[in-house]
């Protein structure tokens, strides 16, 4: 922060997952800004904000996140997720700085035939509300010649809402609850580490290599039956995992079975490495949740 009160980060949804784990990683030179600091889907707040304080790197983690709630309140979803970006993507081009838009794997509908992941050059399939307006995010924050968008997946990791969790501190709690517990396992992604994808976006940050597409995610292809197989084995919770069908799980919204993501790209910028989705887990299981 110079004596103009500029600094050289803006972090929007600042009190997520991400956007929480963003500001901890990038420290004093960041401002965080939660939803009730600065909604993104008030353009003239945002732009007065963005103005004054006139940051070199916009890190856009909010959005409208709740996948299957986005079925029934599709404008709502599409007015944080795609709106509110591409205004985010004029006011940055305005100031000169560049915007950094978070998206995720289910814009990969469809699975490919033989399944192999996904580059940043393979063609798009959303498949329902979330997927379609993240990636309509992903074309409006292209408004800023200085764009980048980082396709991610499965994200766990802290968060300053206490109500919140993800499929890791749920299974634990489940686990910890129940004898057994019913895990789908027809869909094939990377599950990802907050703090891995935020110290790779702070790289990026950084660095500034070519603007466009950059798929973040750890290393490996894994289902959430076989994650929450493994978060009990290093947990040392004795639970049974069942598998089961999305079909039998029956979430509102589709969910992609297939979407794991190549991040050579990413890699080949020989930015921090992703480790494996294991032990990206290890990691935060006994870390994050003081297991040993
Ligand atoms: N979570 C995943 O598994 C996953 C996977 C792939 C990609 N992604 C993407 O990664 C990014 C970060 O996800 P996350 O897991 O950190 O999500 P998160 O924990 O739900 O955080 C999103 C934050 O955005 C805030 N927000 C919602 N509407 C807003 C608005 N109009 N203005 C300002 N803030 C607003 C939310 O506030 P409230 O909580 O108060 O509503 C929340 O704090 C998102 O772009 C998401 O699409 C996530």
């Amino acid at each position: 922060m110079n004596a103009h009160g500029d600094c050289e980060y803006v972090v929007t949804g600042a009190k997520g997952q991400l956007g929480s784990e963003m500001c901890r990683i990038l420290g004093q030179s960041c401002r965080g800004q939660g939803f009730a600091e600065l909604d993104i889907c008030d353009k003239q707040l945002v732009t007065g904000y963005l103005h004054r304080h006139k940051p070199r790197v916009v890190i856009n983690c909010a959005a409208y996140t709740a996948v299957d709630q986005a079925e029934d309140f599709a404008d709502q979803c599409q007015r944080v997720n795609a709106v509110a970006v591409g205004h985010l993507a004029e006011i940055t081009a305005e100031i000169g700085a560049t915007l950094i838009q978070v998206s995720t794997d289910y814009v990969f509908g469809n699975p490919p035939n033989p399944p192999h992941p996904f580059t940043e050059e393979t063609p798009t399939s959303p498949v329902g509300v979330y997927a379609q307006t993240k990636l309509e995010g992903e074309q409006q924050a292209a408004k800023n010649p200085k764009h980048m968008v980082v396709r991610t997946c499965g994200l766990y990791g802290q968060s300053e809402r206490p109500s919140s969790g993800n499929f890791v501190t749920t299974m634990i709690r489940l686990g910890r609850e129940r004898d057994f517990v019913s895990v789908v396992n027809d869909q094939h992604c990377t599950p990802t580490s907050v703090k891995e994808l935020a110290r790779a976006i702070a790289f990026l940050a950084d660095s500034s290599p070519a603007p466009g597409i950059y798929h973040v995610v750890n290393q490996g292809e894994t289902t959430w039956f076989e994650m929450a197989k493994e978060t009990f084995r290093i947990a040392k919770i004795d639970c049974e995992v069942k598998p089961i069908t999305s079909d039998e799980f029956g979430a509102k919204a589709p969910r992609p079975p297939y979407s794991v993501l190549n991040a050579d790209k990413y890699h080949a910028l020989d930015g921090p490495r992703m480790s494996t989705w294991q032990d990206a887990l290890t990691s935060y299981i006994r870390e994050t949740l003081k297991i040993e």
